[in-house]
C-alpha cells in the first residue's frame, strides 16, 4: 500500500493549522476501523512512510520559527489520538479467519483423563480417623522401622516375655552387636507410637495414629503380612473404663451404623490393665446368627484396655507429669483391613494388596 501524501502547508496561522490538522484527524478516525491493526499502524506510524513522519518531516520543518510551537503542540494531540486508536483497534479482538482457525467442535468426545482415587485401606482409614477428629482427637503416625524398646519394652514386654511370641516378628538383620532395646524391626502393631507421643508431649494427650504393620504370619483368606491399623490413646485426669467404653461404642456405631451394639469381653495385653476385646453384634444378621458370625450374633473387632502403670512409668522417664497416681487413660487398637472388609462384604484379604483394577475400579 502507498500512502497519499499530506497536503502541503504554506500557511501556518492557528486557524490554517487547526484546519490542516482537523482534517487529518477526521482521516485518522475513519481509518481505524476500516483497516486491519497492522495496516493502520503502518499507515500512520510507519518509521519512513507513516504519515505522522511526514507530518513532523514537512509541516514541523517547514513551519516559520514563531509557528514552531503551534505545530508542535497539535502534532503532540494527533500522535496521542493515533496511538489510542491503535490501541482500541489491537485490544478489538481477533479477526473472524483467526476466530474460524481456533474453533474446536465442542460436539466431540474429550480427552478422558483417568483420575486417581483413594485405596479402599486408606479410604476406611480416613474415615476411622475422622471418626476420632470429630471427637477432638489429633492425628500421629511413628515410624514402621521401630525399635525393640518402643514396639515392645516400652510397651511393657520384657525381653524374652511370652507375650511377644503372640506377635510374630519380622527383625532386621545383622543386629547383634546393639543392646537388644536398639535393634530394628518392623513394627507388629501401631502402639509404639503410644510412647513416642507420650515422650514429646505431658497429659492431656487424645490422638489416633494410622498406619502400616508387618508379621511374619502365613498369608491366608484374613491374614496378611502387611496390614494396617488405627491406634488409639487418650490420657487425662480421671479417665475411666466406662470412658473407653463409651467412646468405643459410639465409634463403632459412626461406622458401621447405629443399630450396631458392642460388647467387651475380658482379654489380655502386655500394655493396658485391664484389657478388653470388643465384639459388635454382627452387621450382616443383626445378631441373630450367621455363617459369618459363627451364629454366635457376634463379632470380635478390636482390642483396648486402660493404659498399664507400668507404661506410664516408662513415660515418665521423659515427661514426668505421666504419674500414675494423678493420671489414667485409656488405648485401643483395630485392623483397618478386617474393618473394610465387614463394610464392603470382602472374604480375601488379599484383594486388597494384589493391584487387580476390575477390583480397585470398584471403589472409585
Ligand atoms: N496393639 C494391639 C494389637 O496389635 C491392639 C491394642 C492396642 C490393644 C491398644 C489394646 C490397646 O493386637
Amino acid at each position: 500500500m502507498t500512502n497519499e501524501a499530506i497536503p502541503n502547508l504554506t500557511a501556518f496561522d492557528e486557524a490554517a493549522l487547526d484546519r490542516a490538522f482537523a482534517s487529518l484527524e477526521a482521516q485518522a478516525r475513519a481509518d481505524a476501523p476500516a483497516l486491519e491493526a497492522e495496516l493502520f499502524r503502518l499507515k500512520w506510524l510507519g518509521r519512513k512512510q507513516g504519515l505522522l513522519n511526514d507530518v513532523s518531516g514537512q509541516w514541523l520543518k517547514a513551519a516559520p520559527p514563531e509557528a514552531k510551537k503551534a505545530v508542535g503542540q497539535r502534532f503532540k494531540v494527533l500522535k496521542e489520538l493515533v496511538d489510542g486508536l491503535l490501541e482500541g483497534a489491537s485490544g478489538a479482538g481477533p479477526t473472524d479467519a483467526a476466530l474460524r482457525a481456533e474453533a474446536i467442535d465442542i460436539t466431540l468426545p474429550g480427552t478422558r483423563r483417568l483420575t486417581g482415587a483413594e485405596h479402599p485401606i486408606v479410604r476406611t482409614m480416613n474415615e476411622i480417623v475422622s471418626v476420632f477428629s470429630a471427637l477432638g482427637y489429633s492425628v500421629g503416625v511413628g515410624p514402621e522401622v521401630e525399635t525393640d524398646y518402643y514396639n515392645f519394652e516400652s510397651m511393657n514386654f520384657p525381653p524374652g516375655h511370652p507375650a511377644r511370641d503372640t506377635q510374630d516378628t519380622l527383625v532386621v538383620a545383622s543386629q547383634e552387636r546393639r543392646a537388644s532395646r536398639d535393634r530394628l524391626l518392623l513394627r507388629t502393631h501401631t502402639s509404639p507410637v503410644q510412647m513416642r507421643t507420650m515422650e514429646q508431649q505431658p497429659p492431656p494427650v487424645r490422638i489416633v495414629i494410622p498406619g502400616k504393620v508387618h508379621r511374619n504370619d502365613a498369608a491366608d483368606a484374613t491374614h496378611s503380612p502387611i496390614f494396617h491399623q488405627v491406634e488409639g490413646l487418650c490420657v487425662d485426669r480421671n479417665i475411666t473404663f466406662s470412658d473407653l467404653k463409651g467412646t468405643l461404642d459410639h465409634a463403632m456405631k459412626a461406622l458401621f451404623g447405629s443399630a450396631v451394639k458392642t460388647r467387651f469381653f475380658p482379654s489380655f495385653f502386655p500394655f493396658t490393665e485391664p484389657s478388653a476385646d470388643v465384639q459388635i453384634s454382627c452387621i450382616f444378621c443383626g445378631g441373630k446368627g450367621c455363617r459369618k458370625c459363627k451364629q454366635s450374633g457376634w463379632i470380635e473387632l478390636l482390642g483396648c484396655g486402660m493404659v498399664d502403670p507400668a507404661v506410664f512409668a516408662f513415660a515418665a522417664e521423659k515427661q514426668p507429669a505421666y504419674d500414675p497416681k494423678k493420671i489414667s487413660g485409656f488405648a485401643f487398637g483395630m485392623g483397618v483391613e478386617r474393618i473394610a472388609m465387614m463394610k464392603y462384604g470382602i472374604s480375601e484379604i488379599g484383594s486388597f494388596f494384589a493391584g487387580d483394577m476390575r477390583f480397585l475400579n470398584q471403589f472409585v
